[in-house]
Order: structure tokens, then C-alpha cells, then sequence
């Protein structure tokens, strides 16, 4: 095998933020002498990744020519089939597998040290690829004499990233719908961006926490995204090139309607042969084109977008229609269960939101064929900062299911607050929806996919800390097990390079203490006990506590003078707890047995009501908002202590960052607090001014 012959090597060079690869991130690697054996584009990849990397700490890489490696190498890369015969270090590895002759997968890897070479070992390029990412991650702890033998396989098979991006700058919605990071870096003013540079740094960093996947456009598919599918398909397939030399395959949005819009076909009806037939032939021309192509998602029937009801069919009717389309080039259909009435006459107090996901989906179950993924949000309504996990989770035991998580902010302070999220998607993966003994959401997902939070700012993320976000959803859907702690250290060590700051340890607990905690200060100063919402209409960001209350969305709180809350009980509300499997169907259906951080999901109470926490709602109410500032004012004094210990802009973007996550919790505190004190007439138990 001649060294990198095929393929170029990837040139990942941008003005962008380095996020969590900055080349001091590679000082372990690139300061070794290693060989790298196998072959192909990914192999390539890994070749060139290191080949960078001793560029600036002074090692050297060698592709292996089918012979053993003249020591001393360092560290060995090898596609198990590679390894030359005489190779004892990577045949001493290969049998220090659990069991021999163990399959590693199609991402897998495994890394071990014997003697004095670290040695990756995989079956497919890829597990050689995410093998190189853990060395960097593990930096000079991969070269220790301690070091154990570890297989890694990812727990959820595809690990997603949906853009909301758009082709055209939408009027209301604008370039990224719910995009809190500048511009698409796909697409600007309806055309395509083509920075290849950008586009190949971000690659990298997907793969380096482990996604493989990428949707490129908004599941609201307006008439310019539909075209992607047929005539500006070329701009899909350009950015197919860029992402997979970093092993991410990319999906597109399409609207159920295209048979329509784009051929003129008088219907869209997915039992009629010319649209079975359309999608057949489109699709063919799709795969001739991006040969690896994902596959589709679709948004049907929800808010606006057309969908199989309007033919008479039915979600299954429709996901199917697509997937057979699919099936024959190894493609998926991501069919989206957020599907609800919209048009609601908020006077109705029978119809309820939070049930329509399982109503339409859960009596379809086993319809669906095997490319299928229902793709289902976590939560019953809509990313809230709390919600219970969604019954369509445990509904569904004959279809492949996607759980849907959202890294962009929509709800939870635009990215222009400090709110890490892996708690609370760690919350969820390990949530047992048939209780201690039964599986985890984690265990029940086929795919993990969550909505973007990347743009074309600087940093990617418009905050610096939400970059944590994004890296801590790939590595969560690695590994649902680990914990968020140990993700955001990860993220920290990579990002601030400790073994160059001149406070690693003040800087590692100074971001612990402003990040571990920050979704549930968010929480506190925000819509109380998970009853959700209370957001400016429309761009959804900063309080209006009776901002949703008399819509058509379905998003009520119900507050009067006496209570508040969503009866959703079986005994006297909507029923939805029925919609649980035992022991949850109870556990939400008594007000006794009820989490206190559910409860207004849940029921509606009395103001007086006592929580398990010993305190009533409406002083609980209180005290939440009021430490909620607190703990915002605590993290930007914290923040001073790094001046000097991260780069100056990230300094400065946080600080000016903070200041208005400050000035928006106070008003979040003044407007909830002076509602419920208004609406219930209970004073303050401490006498604070309620306004
Ligand atoms: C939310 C969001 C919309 C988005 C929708 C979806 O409702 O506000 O912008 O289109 O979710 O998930 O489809």
C-alpha cells in the first residue's frame, strides 16, 4: 500500500473558533511517533489528522507498509485486517479482546497498551477514526504504564444532527429557524456558501464527539429547500464531500408535498402509483449522485407542513411511501412524531397537546417497514426546560424509534444564557419508563438526534459555553452512561488546554461551578414545578407568563386565583397519565406520589399546596426566581476569576453574555413573582418585594 495516494488529506483550516480541537489538544499525539496501517478514505483522514498534529509538536507519522513497524513507534492505528503478520504489538492487542476473535463493529475500537505502544485497533475505518479521537481525548493518560485495555462500540447506532437551516433568509424565521448562532454555515441569502474550510472544521469536530449524521435543512421545507431533493442537488452533494472524510453522512428535509410541487403531479397521495414512482426515480437519482446519501426527514402533518391526512392516509401510509423508496439504497426515512392540533380553541379544555403524539402514533405501531425511524421529542410538548419523558417512548415496541433532542436553546435562554444541558439529557437517556427493572429511553432508541445549535459566529454557538452542548450530545450518544461532570471535564480539557493555562485547576472548578448547575438555575428563575412556556410568543425568548395562555397552540398554565396547573390526570383531567406504562401511569396520577419538579405538568393545585420539598407552591414559586437570580449574579462573579485564563474574546463574548442572562433572570423573577402574587394575593413568607 503507497501512502496516501487515493485522497486528498482533509485541510480543515478556518478562521472559526478551534472549539475543542485547538492543536494543543493533539500535544499527546502529535509529539509520538506513530504508524498508521490500513486503507481508505477514513484511514486517509486519520493519517492526516496526525500528520497535522506532529506538524506542531514534533512526532512523525509512517503508513504501514505490510510489515511490522520499526520501532519505535508510539502508537500504532490498524484495520484488524491490516495488520501485518509479524506485527506482535497489534496481534498482543488484538488478543487482549474480551473474547477472541470478538467483532469490533462498524465503528468500534479498541485501545490498548502493551508494552510500551499504545495500539488502536478496528474493524472499519471508522472505529479507527473515533479510536484517534479518544487518544486525543485521553492526551498523555493513553501512554501511562496503567493504562487498561478498552473496547468502545457506541450505544445508539446513528447519532444525529438536525439543521434548521434555510436556503432562503425566511421573513419570520430568518437564515437558521431557532438559530442563536449567526448565519447558516451551509447556505447564505439562498445560495450556497461553499466554505469548504468551515465546513471540514465542523466535520471534525462532529466526529471527534462521536456524530455521524447531519441533516442539512429545516424540517419546515419552504418552496427553495424543496428543490434540494431535484435541481439543487448539487449543493447537498457538495457538502456530502466536505463531511465524509470525517465519517458524517448527510440526510435532507423534504416536503411530503414534492410529487406536487416540484413534478406537477396532481396529488401527493402515497397510494397512488406515479408518487410511489416519483419517489422511486428521484430517490435513484439522489443515490447516483451521493451514493452514501442518509436518507429523508420528514415533518408531515405538523404545523402547517403537508402530510398523508390530507389524502385520507395515515403517518404510516406516508413514512412508508418514502422508506420503500429508500430501502433498496440502504437509506432511512426519519418520520417526526411531533404532530399535534395547532389550531386549538384554547377555551376547549378537552383537547390536550401533550397527548397527541401517542394518540396519532401509538395505535400504528408494527405498521411501520424496518427504514423507518419514528422520530419522537423527548418530551410530550416541545423542548420546555422540564418536562416528563414522552409516552410514545414506551408505546411503541414494534417500530425503530428516534429520540429528539434540542441543542439549540430554543427554550432554554437562546444561547444567550449559561444552561448546560447534559443533565438533563442524561435525566432522560437513563429515565425506565417501565420502571427500575426495565429498560432505559437509551436502551429503547435506535438513533439519538437532537437540533443544531451551530451557526457561522465565531465561536459556532454564539455563546462560548454552548459549544459544551454540542459536544456533550455527540459524546452522550456515544455513551448514555457517562456522566455529565466527566463530559464537561472532557470538554474543558480539550478546549483550555490546562497543561498551558496558568490555572488549570481554578479554571476546571470555575467552570463546574457555573456550568453543572446551570439548567436547573434556568429552570428555577423560569416557568415553575415543569408547567412549562410563559416565553414571548413567537421568538420565544424572555418572560410573558400569560403569553401563550388564550392561543391556539395548546400551551396553557390555567393560573387563576385559587391554583394552577394542567389537570392531566386520568380521575378528573385530560388522561393523559394513562398514556404510561405502570408504574409511571401512577406514580403522575397521584398528587401524593407526583415529582415536585412535575407537579404543574401534571395536576392542578391550590396555591397552598405542600410539595415534598415542605414548602407550598406559591412560596416555592418565590424562592426559586429569587435564588435563580442569585445563583446567575454568583456565575458572573465567578466568571471574573478567569479573566486571563481563557482567551480574551471568550472572556469577553461570556462577560457581555452574562450581563444580559442577568438582566433577562431578573425579569424573569419580577414578572412570575408579581403574577402569582397578584393572581393568588399570598404574600412573600420573607416580605421580599414582589412588585
Ligand atoms: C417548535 C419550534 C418551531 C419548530 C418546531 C418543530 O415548535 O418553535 O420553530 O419548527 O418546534 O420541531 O418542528
Amino acid at each position: 500500500m503507497s501512502p496516501g495516494t487515493l485522497v486528498t488529506p482533509p485541510e480543515p483550516c478556518s478562521d472559526a473558533h478551534p472549539a475543542w480541537l485547538p492543536l494543543e489538544a493533539w500535544r499527546a499525539v502529535g509529539a509520538r511517533h506513530t504508524v498508521v496501517y490500513g486503507q481508505g478514505l477514513l484511514v486517509d483522514t486519520v493519517f492526516a489528522e496526525i500528520e497535522r498534529a506532529c506538524a506542531g509538536h514534533g512526532g512523525a507519522v509512517a503508513r504501514g507498509i505490510g510489515e511490522p513497524a520499526g520501532h519505535p513507534a508510539q502508537l500504532m492505528f490498524a484495520l484488524v485486517k491490516s495488520l501485518p503478520p509479524g506485527d506482535d504489538l497489534g496481534r498482543m492487542a488484538y488478543a487482549e479482546l474480551a473474547a477472541p476473535g470478538e467483532s469490533l463493529g462498524s465503528e468500534g475500537f479498541v485501545v490498548a497498551r502493551p508494552g510500551e505502544v499504545t495500539v488502536v485497533l478496528a474493524d472499519a475505518p471508522a472505529g479507527l477514526l473515533y479510536g484517534l479521537f479518544e487518544v486525543v481525548r485521553l492526551g498523555e493518560a493513553a501512554f501511562g504504564p496503567a493504562y487498561p485495555v478498552r473496547v468502545h462500540r457506541p450505544a445508539l447506532g446513528r447519532r444525529m444532527l438536525d439543521h434548521w437551516d434555510n436556503v432562503d433568509v425566511h421573513p419570520v424565521m430568518g437564515q437558521v429557524e431557532r438559530g442563536y448562532a449567526g448565519g447558516s454555515i451551509f447556505w447564505r441569502d439562498g445560495r450556497p456558501r461553499r466554505d469548504r474550510a468551515r465546513l471540514r472544521a465542523y466535520a471534525r469536530l462532529l466526529a471527534a464527539c462521536g456524530v455521524n449524521a447531519v441533516s442539512v435543512n429545516n424540517v419546515n421545507v419552504h418552496a427553495t429547500e424543496a428543490r434540494l431533493l431535484t435541481e439543487r442537488l448539487d449543493e447537498v452533494a457538495e457538502i456530502a464531500d466536505e463531511l465524509r472524510a470525517y465519517a458524517i453522512r448527510v440526510h435532507l428535509s423534504v416536503t411530503f408535498a414534492a410529487p406536487v410541487i416540484l413534478a406537477g403531479l396532481p396529488t401527493a397521495d402515497p397510494l397512488d402509483d406515479r408518487v410511489r414512482a416519483w419517489w422511486a426515480e428521484t430517490t435513484r437519482r439522489v443515490y447516483d449522485r451521493i451514493p452514501d446519501f442518509g436518507g429523508y426527514l420528514v415533518k408531515a402533518d405538523s404545523e402547517g407542513q403537508p402530510g398523508p391526512f390530507s389524502y385520507g392516509r395515515d403517518h404510516a401510509d406516508g413514512a412508508n411511501l418514502l422508506a420503500e423508496a429508500l430501502a433498496p439504497h440502504g437509506g432511512v426515512v426519519h418520520w417526526r412524531a411531533f404532530v399535534y392540533n395547532h389550531r386549538q380553541d384554547w377555551r376547549d379544555r378537552s383537547t390536550d397537546r401533550a397527548r397527541a403524539a401517542f394518540d396519532h402514533f401509538a395505535p400504528l405501531d408494527g405498521r411501520f417497514l424496518d427504514t423507518v425511524i419514528v422520530q419522537v421529542k423527548h418530551g410530550p410538548i416541545d423542548f420546555q426546560a422540564r418536562e416528563p419523558v414522552s409516552p410514545v417512548i414506551a408505546a411503541m415496541p414494534g417500530t425503530r424509534l428516534a429520540v429528539e433532542f434540542q441543542v439549540t436553546q430554543e427554550y432554554t435562554g437562546q444561547q444567550r444564557h449559561v444552561c448546560y444541558l447534559a443533565p438533563w439529557w442524561s435525566e432522560v437517556l437513563q429515565f425506565r419508563p417501565w420502571g427500575d427493572d426495565g429498560r432505559s429511553v437509551a436502551e429503547v432508541a435506535a438513533d439519538l438526534v437532537a437540533v443544531s445549535n451551530v451557526g457561522d459566529d465565531r465561536f459556532w454557538t454564539g455563546h462560548p459555553l454552548a459549544q459544551a452542548n454540542l459536544y456533550a450530545f455527540g459524546r452522550l450518544a456515544w455513551d448514555p452512561g457517562l456522566s455529565p461532570e466527566t463530559v464537561l471535564d472532557e470538554w474543558i480539557d480539550l478546549t483550555f488546554d490546562p497543561a498551558s493555562s496558568a490555572g488549570p485547576a481554578l479554571l476546571r472548578s470555575t467552570l463546574h461551578e457555573i456550568m453543572d448547575d446551570s439548567w436547573r438555575s434556568y429552570e428555577r428563575y423560569t416557568a415553575p414545578l415543569g408547567v412549562g412556556f410563559m416565553v414571548r410568543p413567537g421568538h420565544h425568548y424572555g418572560p410573558d407568563v400569560d403569553g401563550y395562555e388564550y392561543t391556539p397552540w395548546g400551551t396553557y398554565h390555567f393560573a387563576d386565583r385559587d391554583g394552577v396547573g394542567v389537570d392531566r390526570t386520568r380521575a378528573t383531567g385530560t388522561g393523559f397519565t394513562g398514556q404510561y406504562p405502570s408504574p409511571w401511569a401512577e406514580v403522575y396520577e397521584s398528587l401524593d406520589n407526583c415529582p415536585d419538579e412535575l407537579l404543574l405538568f401534571f395536576h392542578h393545585v391550590p396555591y397552598g399546596h405542600v410539595l415534598h420539598s415542605g414548602s407550598t407552591v406559591i412560596q416555592h414559586i418565590y424562592d426559586t426566581h429569587f435564588a435563580g437570580v442569585r445563583e446567575v449574579e454568583a456565575m458572573a462573579r465567578r466568571w471574573q476569576r478567569l479573566a486571563g485564563l481563557v482567551g480574551d474574546d471568550v472572556y469577553a463574548r461570556v462577560d457581555e453574555l452574562l450581563g444580559e442572562q442577568l438582566r433577562c433572570a431578573r425579569e424573569w423573577r419580577d414578572q412570575v413573582n408579581a403574577y402569582f402574587h397578584r393572581k393568588s394575593g399570598v404574600p412573600d413568607a420573607h416580605g421580599r418585594p414582589l412588585h
